[in-house]
């Protein structure tokens, strides 16, 4: 049990009964004036789709390592360390561990499964489930599709893919996945409908229904009271599962409350295979540099688009201006990561 905070070498640790320190979990601060050298902690997760399962239970990978900045803030590497597994026996349809985010909230590692609409908290090698969400309107017994996790005003604000959900050969069926949870600390929620911002979000770069634009990477930034998109697809096509694959964005898009002053900046060459799956602000950047997640799922035969498909990912870095500071870096072969943060694992788990 948690009964002191006392602060030593610049981490906070608490006591437990027994007298054993731990460090808890905090979001790494850094100074923005500071012009040195910066080696900032970071973690990743996987989201293996049905190959989440292991036999009698389910995981999700995390990666861990460093993240190198120089200077003058114009090169910057990665450097992974390990990596932990997280095994769950919860479960909807046979299907967990599909996790989609990460956040730090609260000195608790969070992730969110897109199957199962679980928030959970990471620890010690075990998600615990702490909040559980429904999609849409919250009157449906689906569970929430969720894709990201963002703070704004110490709540958590929990998305999904931000448009309608479509047959596999693009015809409409419901608004669902345009509705967000706004999450207290206590683990309240309250729904919000986000159908207009999303819809003017995507008109801003021309898309209209059937067009679509499909999110899985947005967070607020209290620097700029704005929220910022990196689309994973978009098209002003009509959706079609057998080729949607092919539609990746590479655009960050971002704007303030009312959804009226969207701004559009192209990051990095179109590579229309991969499209963003995370991202966060780089601490100490004063949210002008992001490193973020790209993901591909390439089906091997385009005629059975849900079947065989081939995973892969890359994490690059760059100014919010467009500027890219590290280009496209793969990661591990046929692993698709969804999810990225700041996080030291070693006090987090
Ligand atoms: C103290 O607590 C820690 C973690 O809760 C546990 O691993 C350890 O065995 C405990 N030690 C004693 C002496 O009870
Ligand atoms: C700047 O950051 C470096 C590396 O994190 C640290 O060693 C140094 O003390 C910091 N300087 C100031 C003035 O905070
Ligand atoms: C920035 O720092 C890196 C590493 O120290 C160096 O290689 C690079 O030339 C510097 N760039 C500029 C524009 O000063
Ligand atoms: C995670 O589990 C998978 C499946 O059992 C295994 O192949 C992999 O080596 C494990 N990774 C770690 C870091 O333990
Ligand atoms: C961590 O997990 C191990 C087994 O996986 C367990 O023995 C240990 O008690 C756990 N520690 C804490 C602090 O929960």
């Amino acid at each position: 049990m948690r009964f002191s905070i006392v602060f030593l070498f610049g981490s906070i640790l608490y006591v437990n009964g027994n007298g054993t320190k731990r460090p808890v979990c905090e979001v790494i601060q850094v100074d923005p004036d500071n012009n040195s050298d910066m080696l900032l902690p970071l973690a990743i997760i996987t989201d293996m789709d049905s190959k989440s399962k292991n036999s009698h239970s389910w995981y999700s990978t995390m990666k861990y390592g460093a993240l190198a900045f120089s200077q003058n803030r114009t090169s910057s590497f990665i450097h992974w360390l390990g990596s932990v597994n997280i095994t769950s026996n919860l479960n909807f349809n046979q299907k967990s561990m599909e996790m989609s985010d990460l956040k730090i909230y609260r000195n608790r590692l969070l992730s969110v499964d897109d199957k199962i609409g679980v928030v959970y908290w990471l620890r010690n090698g075990t998600a615990i489930p702490w909040v559980i969400a429904s999609t849409g309107d919250g009157t449906s017994s689906t569970p929430f599709k969720g894709e990201w996790m963002t703070i704004r005003n110490d709540e958590l604000y929990l998305g999904s893919s931000g448009h309608e959900v479509v047959t596999s050969s693009g015809e409409y069926i419901n608004d669902d996945e345009m509705f967000i949870r706004v999450i207290s600390p206590n683990g309240a929620m309250r729904t919000e409908d986000w159908t207009a911002r999303f819809v003017k979000l995507r008109r801003s770069v021309g898309i209209h229904f059937p067009g679509y634009m499909i999110h899985e990477a947005v967070h607020w930034s209290d620097v700029h009271k704005k929220w910022f998109f990196l689309p994973r697809y978009s098209s002003k096509a009509p959706f079609d599962a057998a080729s949607a694959y092919e539609t990746g964005a590479n655009i960050l898009l971002s704007s303030s409350d009312c959804f009226c002053d969207t701004k559009v900046v192209h990051i990095g060459k179109s590579e229309p295979h991969r499209g963003f799956s995370a991202f966060q602000f780089i601490p100490g950047t004063r949210d002008e540099i992001i490193v973020a997640l790209k993901t591909s799922e390439v089906p091997a035969d385009p005629a059975k688009p849900f079947e065989n498909k081939q995973f892969a990912t890359w994490i690059t870095i760059f100014r919010i201006d467009g500027t890219v500071i590290l280009e496209d870096v793969s990661l591990d072969e046929g692993i698709k990561y969804e999810g990225i943060e700041f996080a030291n694992v070693f006090q987090c788990l």
